[in-house]
């Protein structure tokens, strides 16, 4: 059993509730290799912003679990390094799908587990929820579960529909799971096609996509419901333009990929939504930066002259989402 103290991770009770009574929202950044923490800490060392770092079924299978969670730790002997007195870092299960896999991470060292049962019955949501929670307290460690269900066809999360969360449920499955968060939906979902071009209005002057609003109406509903409660929105990459033209200059093919307008999250950020989920906008800079290397550096076959110029552009990235989108900077000083 490794305490997740012992590591120097904080669980996300603390974070939450500052942020919400702070009007911000912790970025919650997945990473899968090295470069991609590497720019998540930069980016959070130099802003001060608390920070959350996801591990995904995905980032597992590709990484391996037990080697990103020493990435974890080294990231909070590497943040200090950088200059950053007291790092505020969570280390957090995404998307885990049975309490098999939630316990292992919170003996392994995670600081907080998130059990998505959302795609079972109702009832069946709240009994494996609830059997998460009673082990993870145990050892103080936090968890968030999701209520409702996010369309999304690129990860291994998708349903080809989606459900909102349903208001009149949420006050009965916060109170008898006893979770520290609620993952609902509203609108958003995974991946970089979030809305179907018929889904969307089209800009005259730019021609690009408008995507539909996200339901505030049901988060103003959820929120009444459980005031003060902390709400997490996955899916909540903005799909940043620039990185999809760039994708497209230097040979990619991202038709008509679309995420969720920044003034969007500016606005849940100021509400109870005190967690906002990002993926895939870094897939997105990574992939661009790699691609212009390639394109115009074809004779280039040391992977540091592209990883290196990708971790840049993630790192602005997620200075930008924090500075301007979620306004946690300064928050961890
Ligand atoms: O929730 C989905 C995340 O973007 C992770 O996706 O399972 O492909 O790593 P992944
Ligand atoms: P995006 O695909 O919008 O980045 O969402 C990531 C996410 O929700 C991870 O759980
Ligand atoms: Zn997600």
């Amino acid at each position: 059993m490794v305490s997740y103290k012992e590591l120097g991770l904080v669980n996300t009770r603390e974070m939450f509730a500052k942020a919400i009574k702070g009007g911000y929202a912790i970025p919650a950044f997945n990473f899968n290799n090295m470069e991609q923490l590497q720019a998540i800490i930069k980016a959070s060392a130099e802003t001060k912003s608390p920070v959350i770092l996801q591990v995904s079924k995905g980032a597992r299978n590709y990484a391996n679990q037990t080697l990103l969670r020493y990435m974890a730790q080294g990231a909070v002997e590497y943040a200090k390094e950088l200059g950053w007195e007291h790092p505020q870092i969570c280390l957090h299960l995404d998307h885990g799908d049975s309490f098999e896999l939630c316990k292992s991470c919170v003996d392994f060292g995670f600081s907080s587990v998130m059990i998505d049962a959302s795609s079972l019955p109702y009832e069946e949501n709240i009994a494996l929820t609830k059997k998460v929670v009673e082990y993870a307290h145990k050892y103080d460690v936090t968890v968030e579960a999701e209520l409702g269900v996010l369309a999304g066809v690129e990860d291994e999360v998708s349903s080809a529909v989606s459900h909102y969360t349903k208001p009149e449920e949420v006050v009965d499955f916060a109170t008898r799971t006893g979770c520290d968060s609620l993952a609902i939906s509203i609108g958003t979902s995974h991946g970089a096609y979030k809305f179907t071009p018929e889904q969307c209005t089209r800009d005259p002057k730019t021609d690009r996509l408008v995507p539909p609003p996200l339901a505030f109406d049901v988060l103003d509903a959820i929120m009444e419901q459980l005031p003060g409660f902390p709400i997490v929105l996955h899916g909540s990459s903005s799909v940043p333009q620039e990185y999809v033209d760039m994708i497209n200059q230097y040979g990619g093919k991202l038709p008509d990929a679309v995420g969720i307008p920044e003034e969007q999250l500016r606005k849940a950020a100021k509400s109870a939504v005190c967690k906002i989920n990002i993926d895939s906008d870094s897939r997105l800079a990574f992939t661009a930066a790699v691609r212009k290397v390639f394109a115009e550096k074809p004779g280039e076959f040391d992977p540091r002259k592209y990883c290196g110029p990708a971790r840049d552009l993630m790192e602005e990235l997620y200075k930008h989402k924090i500075i301007n989108v979620l306004g946690s900077n300064g928050h961890a000083e």
